[in-house]
């Protein structure tokens, strides 16, 4: 917990949004999402099993939305980067600062070199959180891939504030974070936890658009065709338990498929990161709704 909270950093809370830069990043659905109702009013718990960059959460946790908040993802890196911000802010701050004052070209590959050469089992929790909110400030697009190793793998970007410290955004973060559980999950484990009366968000990795729009780049597993099954039958299987189930993905003939027996409602999205540039503009995607 930061050390130093008043009133006024509490009410800073109510700005809290995501404080990494994510592919994928819901932040700019959210207005469609309340103005068409998506969202139920309250819910006993809250799960966000691909949590990214937690635009979803940071909104509707500013609205005292749930009881309780469960945060999840497969990226070992991302969850310790939402538990040192929760925990440790002031330690993560003083690291970024120091980071921003030595920051160049050759100090952020000597950075982004941790993770290939021997030195990543010395680096604590913190540190390395602080490094991953360097490198996604610092580096070519902002954003976060790896290689089939695990290694970090974008180059620097070319900006003239990069804005490596950031410390409202990151104060407002950690204040909605109290109290929010953060857990390194498959999607599948939601299933051991969530109760009827639950809301659960779902924002997998997307069903490609065509073979060269695909973005697997989160994580060295990648994400295919079997795991967009399971993750319908996990869907199902939550419906079944009387849980209020909300899941994003691309407008594709799979999903459809997958999804055939719910409500399955359109939303036009920009998409940032796109293989062919005729894909900038906005695309259709779908919210699978089961209520
Ligand atoms: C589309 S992003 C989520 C974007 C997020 N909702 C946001 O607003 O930034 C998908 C996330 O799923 C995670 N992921 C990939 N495979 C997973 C798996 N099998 N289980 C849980 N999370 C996984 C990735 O690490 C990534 O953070």
């Amino acid at each position: 917990m930061p050390a130093d909270l008043s009133t006024t950093d509490l009410h800073t809370a109510h700005a809290a949004g995501p404080f990494i830069k994510w592919v994928g990043g819901k932040g700019g659905l959210l207005e469609q999402f309340e103005a068409r109702g998506f969202f139920p009013e309250h819910a006993g718990a809250y799960f966000e099993p691909f949590v990214g960059g937690g635009a979803v959460f940071f909104h509707l946790r500013a609205r005292d939305f749930a009881s309780r908040y469960v945060l999840s993802d497969a990226n070992p890196e991302l969850v310790n980067l939402y538990r040192a911000v929760r925990d440790d802010l002031d330690a993560v701050v003083s690291q970024l600062e120091a980071h921003e004052e030595k920051h160049s070209e050759e100090y952020f590959y000597h950075v982004r070199g941790w993770d290939r050469n021997g030195v990543w089992a010395s680096k604590t929790p913190v540190e390395r959180a602080a490094r991953m909110i360097y490198l996604n400030r610092t580096c070519f697009n902002g954003l976060w891939r790896v290689n089939a190793s695990g290694q970090f793998n974008v180059p620097v970007g070319r900006y003239d504030n990069p804005h490596i410290v950031a410390r409202r955004r990151l104060l407002s973060a950690s204040i909605a974070l109290q109290g929010v559980e953060v857990e390194a999950r498959h999607f599948h484990d939601v299933l051991e936890h969530a109760v009827a009366g639950d809301f659960i968000y779902f924002d997998p990795p997307y069903v490609p658009l065509n073979k060269t729009s695909s973005f697997t780049g989160y994580a060295k597993e990648g994400f295919g065709e079997a795991e967009q099954e399971h993750l319908a039958r996990v869907y199902r299987q939550l419906d079944e338990r009387g849980c209020r189930v909300m899941l994003s993905n691309s407008y594709t003939d799979t999903v459809l498929r997958l999804y055939d027996d719910f409500h399955i409602h359109t939303v036009k999205a920009r998409r940032a990161i796109n293989a062919n540039s005729d894909g900038r503009g906005p695309i259709s995607e779908v919210v699978v709704l089961n209520y």
